[in-house]
């Protein structure tokens, strides 16, 4: 591809003019395409000025930091500083409901872990780093503050993407943001180009605040978390032994702060409800959700309530975007 070939060769160029031969700069990695393609790029420009670090905020995924982890190491050979803030994050978010609230307090905290992160690495080199590299999307920059002429009819925020706004003025780092203006093919096409595994920019969009935004409401409430990995994980394996994962943008599961009544193994229950989403779009601005087959589903909800412990109902969400957005929160 021409045209990415060349964003690649402009975009070292940049890359290169901004940082002064002697600098050091930060890129926190996220686990998802576009941080990890932003790093490679970054990588690419100023190799070992380059330092990564990935947070383990306690909202991820079922195994994600291990799976993630290998990944980093052995297919794009990025070194990588992992650091477990788990117990960081859910003190925070204890008894936060507003899902904005949420967001506002995970971007900070990672701001917080990343000047902490470069004051560290200062020691080490002698030298302060410079920049913070985001894998910042032009559909993130429009949602989050549409820029002028840019065509978009609303001018308010839709949510603030906890990589966008919420930076405190007295951040220490500078940010760059290489992929700012580019969509999501376009990242999975520079991603190719820079030889990042196709598997790895297969993956759907993972959102920077985590299940955060997939738990309403208070996330450190029960094990929600927990039941959250274990019902999420059993949909994706599910979509992927069908053979849909690639067809599909993004898939996850919800977990809802409400109980419903229910009968397993002849016992009255009062246990969680799950909702499916799944959804295809081109560019996440828009998105139409997603048609299974019958049998499908009846398989998936039959082993999320078989074998997920505090789940009896399963719904499916049937909703486009808009009038919804892709996650509930
Ligand atoms: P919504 O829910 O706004 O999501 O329709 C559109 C796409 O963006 C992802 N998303 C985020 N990505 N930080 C991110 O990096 C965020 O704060 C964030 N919020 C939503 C979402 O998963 C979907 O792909």
């Amino acid at each position: 591809d021409w045209k990415m070939q060349d964003v690649l060769e402009e975009e070292v160029k940049v890359i290169k003019g901004m940082v002064g031969p002697e600098d050091h700069v930060i890129c926190a990695l996220s686990g998802g395409v576009d941080s990890a393609v932003a790093a490679t790029l970054v990588h690419k420009a100023i190799g070992d000025r380059l330092h990564c670090v990935f947070v383990d905020n306690g909202l991820l995924r079922y195994k994600e930091r291990e799976r993630v982890m290998e990944t980093f190491e052995r297919d794009l050979h990025l070194p990588v500083t992992c650091i477990d803030a788990t117990e960081q994050f859910l003190n925070k978010l204890k008894g936060v409901i507003d899902p904005e609230a949420k967001r506002k307090i995970i971007g900070r905290e990672f701001i917080c872990i990343f000047d902490d992160f470069a004051r560290d690495l200062e020691h080490k080199l002698g030298k302060k780093p410079v920049f913070l590299v985001q894998g910042t999307l032009y559909p993130d920059v429009i949602e989050s503050c549409p820029p002028p002429g840019s065509g978009r009819t609303h001018s308010h925020t839709i949510k603030s993407h906890h990589n966008v706004g919420g930076l405190p003025k007295d951040m220490k780092l500078k940010l760059m943001e290489p992929l700012k203006l580019l969509f999501k093919d376009e990242v999975r096409e520079l991603g190719r180009i820079l030889n990042v595994p196709g598997a790895f920019l297969k993956r759907h969009p993972f959102p920077g605040p985590g299940l955060a935004v997939r738990v309403l409401g208070d996330v450190t409430e029960g094990n929600a978390l927990d039941i959250l990995r274990q019902v999420d994980e059993i949909f994706i394996q599910s979509i992927k032994e069908a053979g849909l994962y690639d067809l599909i943008w993004q898939a996850f599961a919800v977990f809802l702060p409400i109980r419903s009544v229910g009968v397993q193994g002849d016992q009255r229950t009062h246990s969680h409800v799950v909702a499916l989403r799944a959804v295809t779009s081109q560019d996440g601005m828009t998105a139409d959700w997603y048609y299974f087959k019958h049998e499908f589903l009846d398989d998936v909800a039959r082993k999320i309530c078989n074998s997920v412990r505090g789940v009896n109902r399963v719904v499916q969400d049937i909703t486009s975007k808009p009038p919804s957005t892709i996650e509930w929160e």
